[in-house]
């Protein structure tokens, strides 16, 4: 079945190609994906997928379809986040976004192409299949405050379900690559607000102000140390501060305050949770010492991307026999961080990676870059590897 399933994934390569460029062209943010769900719905219509519900989180956003086998079973879901990017275009194609200062930056239009590409082969296949498929197109994947999959997730979409996969188009491999890991793969990540009060002054006078520039100049060196001494050298996590503001009049006042952002990376909770607190004790104590008061808001966006090791080592079993074992490698650590965590909350799941990457071809920008481009070749090995998983899993737990 998996050679038939590689067959027919090369033959929809058009189509599959047909539909990217039709999101390309047409992008839409986070949460306003109503076209594209609109198009993703009548496609799924037409392959004779029974359509669950459209529109979540009080949006048009997002599709969930579901497909009985011939023979029942269990179920298993893929999932194809669909938003796009605020970002204007660079790329000189004749399908380049048509909204202006939207993009397919992040190649989520190839996830939904390759997803309905993936549709197709398990509606002709149907009859054979053990079980029911789920088809998750989830909005918002780039919505850091507001991730599509919690929303999804609290609004059903796993019920019934025993399993999910999905993939991520990955512009640093080659196109076609599969990349897997099991475990933890990409980072939990967490953004911090912090605004330090001091009072404002003279520049002549520090004496009589209070300079929160020395507190905020003290945090900075000292969460890297705390980072350095207090995590683990086995461990893998990282903090980094991505804005500081203080003052923006003349040179010779001394500001009332400082604000600073940053964000921490993490793969496990324990180190989550000692980062978060030692990064208060830092600030309370530069704060202190400096006599200044602060406010600081911590805020756990996504959780980290644990894959589970026996459907990850079924997924990565079944891609080496559709392309090869020189096909498929092992990921190492990604700092980056994805809203599928949610789902393997919630159920066991694999996420991967396919290679998107040509340089002879200009795909070469990185993810979320006004130039970014994936080569269209790697889109068949997605569809494949999707259809694939799902039926194998269902062949194993039948
Ligand atoms: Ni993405």
């Amino acid at each position: 079945m998996l050679e038939r399933i590689k067959k027919l994934a090369a033959s929809y390569r058009e189509e599959t190609v047909t539909l990217r460029r039709h999101f390309h062209a047409h992008p839409e943010l986070s949460w306003e994906e109503t076209a594209t769900t609109e198009k993703i719905v009548e496609t799924l219509k037409g392959l004779g997928y029974h359509i669950v519900k459209v529109g979540f989180g009080g949006t048009k956003s997002g599709v969930v379809a579901e497909l009985k086998g011939g023979h029942g079973g269990k179920c298993v879901a893929l999932r194809a986040d669909i938003d796009a990017l605020p970002l204007q275009e660079e790329n000189d194609v004749p399908y380049k976004s048509k909204a202006g200062g939207v993009m397919h930056a992040c190649g989520h239009d190839s996830h939904a192409a390759m997803l309905l590409g993936a549709a197709k082969i398990l509606a002709e296949i149907k009859d054979e299949l053990h079980g029911t498929i789920r088809l998750i197109f989830q909005p918002a994947e780039e919505s850091g405050l507001r991730p599509g999959a919690k929303i999804m997730v609290e609004e059903g979409v796993l019920e019934g379900v025993d399993v999910i996969s999905g993939l991520h188009i990955w512009a640093p491999e080659p196109a076609g690559k599969i990349v897997y890991r099991s475990g933890p793969f990409m980072a939990a990540a967490d953004g911090w607000y912090l605004t330090i009060q001091g009072k404002g002054g003279h520049g002549s006078a520090p004496e009589i102000s209070v300079d929160p520039t020395i507190a905020a100049a003290n945090i900075v060196l000292n969460l890297q140390a705390m980072m350095a001494r207090e995590v683990s050298a086995r461990e893998t996590a990282v903090l980094s501060v991505g804005v500081i503001k203080a003052g923006d009049t003349a040179f010779n006042i001394i500001p009332d305050t400082v604000k600073m952002n940053g964000t921490v990376r993490t793969f496990r909770p324990e180190i989550q949770d000692h980062v978060e607190e030692a990064l208060r004790r830092t600030v309370e104590g530069a704060c202190a010492m400096g006599r200044c008061t602060f406010n600081l808001e911590y805020k756990r966006f996504l959780p980290a991307t644990i894959n589970d090791h026996d459907t990850t080592m079924l997924l990565k079993a079944t891609c080496e026999e559709l392309f090869g074992a020189e096909n498929v490698e092992e990921s190492p650590l990604i700092m980056g961080s994805e809203d599928f965590s949610y789902f393997q909350r919630e159920i066991p799941g694999a996420f991967f990676f396919v290679g998107g990457g040509n340089p002879e071809k200009g795909c070469n920008s990185p993810h979320h870059h006004p130039k970014f481009s994936v080569d269209e070749d790697a889109f068949p090995v997605g569809v494949a590897a999707l259809a694939g998983f799902a039926w194998t899993w269902l062949e194993k737990n039948k």
